[in-house]
């Protein structure tokens, strides 16, 4: 028989009384963004036009990780279109997660899928077996039967493989694809070299504003975790823990998602220890788990050679312990060295210093300039600033080594 006062399980959760809040990919609401101002009005410049029936401006969005940008572009396209609708134009956005949707097809599909009303338009948008084109036509019709105006959010628009779809996309207005209906892009990438790469026609017309966000102090971090702070139960934050996690979140990286992180694992140990308050010293042992994660999520999706320049500085690292950097072509011998093991081609020396900037800028590693005196000439050292140990361990889950 059941028994309704069995004591073998906690009914309540002791910690957390809404630790939805500390999720991912929760959407705070109004008065819960924090430190972003700025960015927040100049996006609302950028697409506003759209409100009176004009073309909104395409945008790029650049900045470090955990700085807002995709919140931002969320919550800002969430707004033109409850604005929009009061002013009866019919508006809405599509979010596609590049990272995810890699090929222009997937993409596309994604698009005219999450702004498709089959029961108005009686079009179909299938997950798969259709043609680019066909993809492109579909959206297109639908786009001018339901809509004034679209935006279109391309978050990690550096992980698309080509340019073709944001060509697609910015010019399907002059090129005559849709007839009414107005569109806009707001590219995201927190790669920041990512507009180099790109055709020099769809430069011209995605960039029309760019913004660069940038990393959160400590105060903001603090504001930022304590908007959140109801998703503990009364009285259980000691009330150093979120001052002490937004000064370690701020000295590292200025990272939002990651000082969130911190947040949720000091409660969920506190949880597993059956502690009754959230104690300032958990935050040490949540920022390792938070640090792991976010390396992890930083090198999703990231390319093959990529990760073996990374990899490289990781053996440099936990060979030399007492060396701090390493220079260029050490890194690279050590890097061709394991293409070799992969059985891959290694890429140029050129080619793996963009890599190794593109993860300087990312706080991945830091490199450092000196001078080697007049034999030498000048030179650049790596380090990694994550932990080497850490690097190994995420680049080799789930690889055979
Ligand atoms: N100003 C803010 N106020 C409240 N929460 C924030 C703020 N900025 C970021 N966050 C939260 O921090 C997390 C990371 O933010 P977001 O996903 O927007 O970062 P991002 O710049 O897109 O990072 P990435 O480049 O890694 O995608 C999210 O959970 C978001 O809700
Ligand atoms: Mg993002």
């Amino acid at each position: 028989m059941p028994n309704a006062s069995d004591d073998l399980f906690t009914r309540e959760d002791p910690i957390f009384s809404n630790k939805e809040l500390l999720e991912i990919n929760h959407l705070p609401g109004e008065g819960r963004i924090v430190g972003r101002d700025d960015e927040i009005a100049n996006l609302a410049t950028a697409v506003n036009p759209a409100i009176f029936g004009q073309s909104p401006s395409n945008v790029l969005i650049y900045g470090k990780t955990g700085t807002g940008k995709s919140l931002c572009a969320k919550y800002v396209s969430q707004r033109l279109v409850d604005t929009a609708e009061e002013e009866g134009v019919k508006a809405t956005f599509a979010y596609v997660d590049c990272a995810q949707d890699t090929t222009e097809t997937q993409a596309v599909q994604t698009i005219a899928d999450s702004v498709n009303d089959p029961a108005i338009t009686g079009i179909k948008v299938p997950d798969k077996g259709l043609s680019t084109s066909t993809y492109y036509k579909r959206l297109w019709r639908i786009l001018d039967a339901l809509y004034d105006v679209v935006l279109i959010i391309l978050d990690e628009i550096d992980k698309l493989s080509d340019d073709d779809i944001l060509m697609q996309l910015s010019r399907a207005g002059e090129a005559g694809k849709i007839a009414g209906c107005k569109l806009g892009v707001i590219g995201i990438s927190n790669k920041i070299q990512y507009k180099d790469r790109m055709d020099e026609r769809v430069k011209s017309s995605l960039c029309e504003r760019e913004f660069v966000f940038p990393p959160y102090d400590a105060n903001q971090l603090r504001d930022i975790m304590d908007a959140r702070s109801d998703a503990f139960r009364n009285g259980v934050l000691d009330p150093s823990t979120i001052p002490r996690a937004a000064a370690l979140a701020a000295r590292e990286h200025g990272d939002a998602r990651k000082a969130i992180d911190i947040l949720r694992y000091a409660g969920e140990i506190a949880q597993s220890m059956g502690a009754s308050t959230v104690k300032e010293n958990f935050v040490t042992q949540a920022r390792q788990r938070a640090e792991t994660d976010r390396f992890r999520e930083l090198i999703r999706g990231s390319t093959p050679h990529s990760r073996y320049v990374l990899q490289a500085l990781a053996i440099l690292s936990l060979s030399n312990q007492q060396q701090d950097g390493f220079r260029t072509s050490r890194v690279y011998e050590v890097y061709e060295n394991i293409c070799r093991q992969q059985g891959s081609d290694s890429l140029s020396l050129r080619r793996v210093r963009d890599l190794l900037k593109e993860h300087a800028f990312l706080d991945i590693i830091e490199q450092s300039k000196h001078s080697g005196g007049s034999a030498e000439g000048s030179y650049t050292k790596h380090q990694l600033l994550e932990d080497p140990d850490v690097v190994k361990d995420v680049l080799t889950e789930g690889v055979d080594v």
